[in-house]
This record gives structure tokens, sequence and C-alpha cells, in this order.
């Protein structure tokens, strides 16, 4: 099989490629190692950009995000038992949409599916071959069968522990990664929000955030040890930590149901440097982690195949300009997101090793940052999002 890209991991970073390549026409294959439903079951992010909502009608799939997508104008920061608003939209002029990933998953595949557009799922022993050179092939193992697809171009969507970036010499490579001390426990349930916008508190216990997937679905989450197993954790005892770690409004208003679905992730940071190995390109988790405060992981995806999808385009009308810069304009956003992402976890999180005095400083931080027109400017407008120019 030929093509021209050849995209590796059917998550959000390569379904979003592949329709932004298929606008501009060019032809890719995707090869993805699980089933439809098992990618569509996996629960994770749930607050977009206004840089990947823009990608997202680019690509031609938004319709359904702007119908049910939740546009949020602020956020809340709770401590010391009350809420302090960031009123996102005051301070930027710009705005997030709470609209999970699974949903964009699923338009991606729906639109996709529209199109006949080639995604074969339950590619096995995935392997690279050749980027160094002008004639790259991708070998699989589909249906019991050996396959290989030979491309212009490989990329790299197969999330952190993918194959693609695994297949770099590691001399030509170079990480950085920062791994925390606790993981975050999450909920996914069926009942109305505590609060309309998104909850982001820091307690003594720990850290707690209240979000949502819709006005019937919330998406809760709570400070854990890394030794914490899910079992242990029945719903009562999920919720009672939660509310614990609520300003009492908010505890005695919450309403509790059954979880559908509960999930422990660690919390890390992690940057590869850098994201172009000569007919290799690197997208999305496969090329950087984030901790989940601040929700970057997801729009870091889109953000970094937007500008992939254009380069690849320029690429096809004679210009090699964009292919040539990507990396370092990627890495770039990537680092400032990466920023962020560690500021905001270390601001709300309890890290037992920093003591009284490390306490004292996420309180004397909080304060000034909710009494400081300049220090919450500046976190609105990394949250919602920097531009892509
Ligand atoms: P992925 O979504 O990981 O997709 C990669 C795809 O590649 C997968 O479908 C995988 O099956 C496939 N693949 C892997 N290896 C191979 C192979 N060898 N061959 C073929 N296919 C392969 N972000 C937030 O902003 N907020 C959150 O609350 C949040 N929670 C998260 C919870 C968890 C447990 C995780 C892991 C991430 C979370 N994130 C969150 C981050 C966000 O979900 C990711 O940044 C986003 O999924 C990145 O998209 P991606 O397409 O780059 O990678
Ligand atoms: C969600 C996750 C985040 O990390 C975040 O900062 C906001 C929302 C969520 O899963 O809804």
């Amino acid at each position: 099989m030929r093509t021209q890209v050849a995209i590796i991991g059917a998550g959000p970073a390569g379904l979003l490629l592949g329709a932004l390549l298929h606008k501009q026409g060019i032809d890719h294959v995707i090869l993805e190692r699980q089933t439809p439903d098992y990618v569509l079951g996996r629960i994770r992010a749930g607050v977009l950009e206004q840089v990947a909502v823009d990608l997202l009608d680019e690509a031609g799939v938004g319709a359904r995000m702007h119908r049910e997508g939740l546009p949020h104008d602020g956020f809340s920061l709770a401590f010391d038992g009350r809420h302090h608003r960031i009123d996102l939209h005051g301070l930027t002029g710009k705005r997030v949409m709470v609209y999970g990933q699974t949903e964009v998953t699923r338009d991606l595949m729906d639109a996709r599916h529209a199109a006949g557009l080639t995604t074969v799922y339950e590619a096995e022993q995935v392997s690279l071959h050749g980027f160094d050179g002008t004639r790259p092939q991708v070998r699989y193992r589909h249906a019991g069968e050996d396959a290989t697809l030979e491309a212009d171009f490989i990329v790299g969507c197969d999330g952190f522990h993918g194959v693609a970036r695994a297949s770099v010499p590691p001399s030509a490579i170079q990480n950085f990664e920062k791994v925390y001390p606790f993981g975050w426990l999450g909920v996914l349930a069926d009942v109305p929000p505590v609060h309309e916008e998104l909850i982001y508190a820091n307690h003594s216990r720990g850290f707690a955030l209240c979000s949502m997937r819709s006005k019937t679905r919330v998406r809760y989450y709570v400070q854990c040890s890394l030794d914490d197993h899910v079992e242990d954790w029945s719903d009562a005892r999920f919720f009672a930590e939660l509310k614990r770690r609520l300003p009492e409004a908010d505890a005695a208003r919450l309403v509790e149901g059954p979880s559908i679905e509960k999930s422990i992730a660690p919390l890390r940071s992690f940057v590869v440097e850098p994201m172009r190995f000569g007919r290799l390109f690197l997208a999305g988790d496969a090329a950087h982690i984030v901790p989940p405060t601040g929700a970057k992981g997801l729009n870091l995806a889109a953000s970094d195949v937007g500008l992939l999808g254009r380069a690849l385009a320029e690429h096809y009308r004679g210009s090699d300009t964009g292919i040539d810069t990507y990396s370092q304009r990627a890495l770039s956003r990537v680092w400032k997101a990466e920023r962020f992402s560690w500021w905001f976890t270390t601001l709300m999180h309890r890290f037992p090793e920093t003591g009284d005095f490390g306490r004292r400083m996420q309180q004397a931080e909080l304060d000034y940052l909710v009494n400081s027109e300049a220090a919450m400017t500046a976190m609105a407008e990394n949250y919602v999002g920097l531009s892509l120019d």
C-alpha cells in the first residue's frame, strides 16, 4: 500500500491530523493498535481552548461541539472555604469550551467514516523504517497478514507509550521529565454539576477538581496517593473525600451518584526534543505529557497537528519552510504549556515533602493571585491558550 502520509495512532492527534490533511486533498492512512470501542472508552480530557475549537471547525467536525458543548467564561479557585472567580472572558476576551475528548474522538471517527477514509484498527507489531532517508515505510500485521505501507512521511501520533518515539536512536533525542509524587482519582457520574463553572480546590487534604461533561454528567477528581488502588475507593469514600476538600456550601449542594467510570492517572511532565527526525514527525502525547491541571494535554495535541497539517500542505505546494520549522515552533508552545501546567499543579496540590513552608508559599501565592489583576490576567491568558501563530 502507498500513501502520502502514514499516521500511527487514532487518538485525537492522529484523527484530527487526518481530517486536516483530507481537507487539503492529502492522501493518508491511519494505523491504530486498538479497536474503535477501546479508543472511545478512554475517559480523558474535557476542556477545549479556542485554538482547538477553531481547528475542529477547520476540519469540518465542529457542528455537534457547537450544539452540545458548554462555553465557559470563567472558573473558580476554591481555598480557605471560599470561591475566587477567574473571569477568563473579562480578562482576555476569550472563553473555553467544555466538550469531552470522547465526543471529539467520536465526531472525528464519524466524519472519517462518512468520507470513506482508511483507518486500520487492530494493527499489530507496527514498526517504522527508512525515515532517515527518502522512502519511509511502516510495517505491521493485520488480520493475520503482514503488510507494508510506503509513504512520503510518517507521523507518530501514538501517545506516550507508542512505537514512533521509541524507533528514534537514543543519541538523536533528548528527554526532559518530572514525575509528581501523587495521582488523580477521577469519577464520571450522571448527576448535575455542583456549580455552573469548574472548581479547582486547594485544600490541606489535597487538590480536588469539579469538572463536567454536560449539564447532566460530571467529572470529579481528587488528588490521591500513587499507592492507591481504584478498588479501595468506593463511590461513598470518593464523594466523602471530595466534599471534605470543597467549601461547605458546595459540599452541601453536591449531588452524588453511581460512578460510570473510575480511574487513577499518574501525573508527569515530559518533553522530547526535537519533534522531527528526517521524514518522521511526532505530535501530541508521543512527544510530550503535561500534568492534567489546566487541561493542556488534548489542546497541545490539537495545536501540534494544526501546525503540522499546514506544514505538510505547504510541502505539497512546493515549500519546505513549514516542515523545517515544525519542531521549533511546536516546542515553543509546548514548553509554555509545560510551564503553566507545572505551575498550576505546584500551586494547587499537597506536596508532603515541602512541609509547612511550602503550604505557606501556596497560600501567599493564591492570596496574591486573586487580588492582583495582573496575576489573574497572566493565569487567564495561559488557561484560555496561547494563539497558534
Ligand atoms: P492518545 O490519545 O494517547 O492516542 C494515541 C493512540 O495511539 C492511541 O489510540 C493508542 O492506542 C495508539 N497507539 C499507541 N501505540 C501504538 C502502536 N504501537 N501502534 C498503533 N497505534 C498505537 N488531558 C487533559 O487535558 N485533561 C485530563 O483530564 C486528562 N486526563 C488524562 C487521563 C489519562 C489516563 C491520560 C493517559 C491522559 C489524560 N489527558 C488529559 C491527556 C490527554 O488525554 C492527551 O493529551 C490526549 O489524549 C493526547 O492525544 P494523542 O492523540 O496525542 O494521544
Ligand atoms: C478536566 C480535566 C482537567 O485536567 C482540567 O484542568 C479541567 C477539566 C476534565 O477532565 O474535565
